[in-house]
């Protein structure tokens, strides 16, 4: 992590929690958190979308400095998509960041680099952040072919964005064979990952939108594996899914520069 970019850790709850589950983990998150945590992590929660006004009213009546997110959107703004729902619609619940190209999404609902790129730009769009996600197989990794696919998840999703655009936004580094798994990446390969990640923005949007993007990493953040993830320099938060159902877990995984060494 470097001292110029808050650290943003993300809880993706995927499909866990009707709303009255929502509101009782927001509301034992609101408890564990603190002040101190907030002035230094960023912090936000992914509910699914039958979750979202109930988390939304609890984060406003509370004054919970928690984002709220959201795990995907539909790319056109309205019209006959039956079951979707838009980046304006989102926006209008104070959704701050939209998680796009999951690898699940990208995986068993067949969204491709493109789709990812007309999402972030529905995302951009409603005036909100896109968490984009990137990440190799297993069987690229044992090929050596990592880098190479990441790369390429990098060019389709993020085409045609502008620099400043590509400087607020979040990309999140997820090994796909990391997710839920218990199989985390080591720190130091975690790293060469999102430095990698960070040159290919630098050559293709600049050294400005290179310095200034977030890079979260995710698959299998625990408590105990986040001081040291977070210690890498390129690491600029956590996209956590399973730890983050649990509010003392995901507490401990905000409150990670407490047990850094
Ligand atoms: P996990 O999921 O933390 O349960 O591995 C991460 C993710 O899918 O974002």
């Amino acid at each position: 992590m470097s001292a110029d970019r808050r650290p943003l850790i993300s809880g993706n709850w995927k499909m866990n929690h009707n709303h009255l589950e929502a509101i009782q983990l927001v509301q034992k998150l609101a408890y564990a958190i603190d002040r101190d945590d907030y002035a230094a992590v960023d912090v936000s929660v992914h509910p699914p979308f039958t979750d979202l006004r109930s988390v939304q009213t609890v984060l406003q009546a509370d004054q919970v400095p928690i984002f709220l997110g959201a795990q995907t959107t539909q790319e056109a703004e309205r019209g006959a998509f039956t079951g979707e729902v838009s980046a304006s619609m989102l926006a209008k619940l104070d959704v701050s960041y939209v998680i796009v190209g999951h690898s699940e999404r990208r995986e068993l609902f067949a969204e491709s680099d493109a789709d990812v790129n007309a999402k972030a730009r529905a995302v951009l769009g409603a005036g909100m952040t896109p968490i984009v996600c990137v990440g190799e197989t297993l069987d690229e990794r044992a090929g050596g072919r990592a880098e190479a696919r990441v790369t390429q998840q990098l060019t389709g999703s993020l085409s045609g964005l502008k620099a400043d655009a590509i400087a607020d936004l979040v990309i999140a580094y997820e090994p796909v064979w990391a997710i839920g798994t218990g199989e985390t990446a080591m720190p130091a390969d975690a790293q060469q990952m999102c430095s990698h990640i960070r040159s290919c923005i630098g050559a293709t949007f600049g050294a400005e939108a290179a310095a200034a993007v977030r890079i979260q990493y995710g698959g299998s953040v625990k408590p105990g594996n986040t001081p040291e993830l977070m210690a890498q320099p390129d690491i600029d938060g956590a996209l956590v899914g399973g730890a983050s159902l649990d509010a003392d877990d995901f507490a401990r995984i905000v409150k990670y520069r407490l047990y850094q060494v």
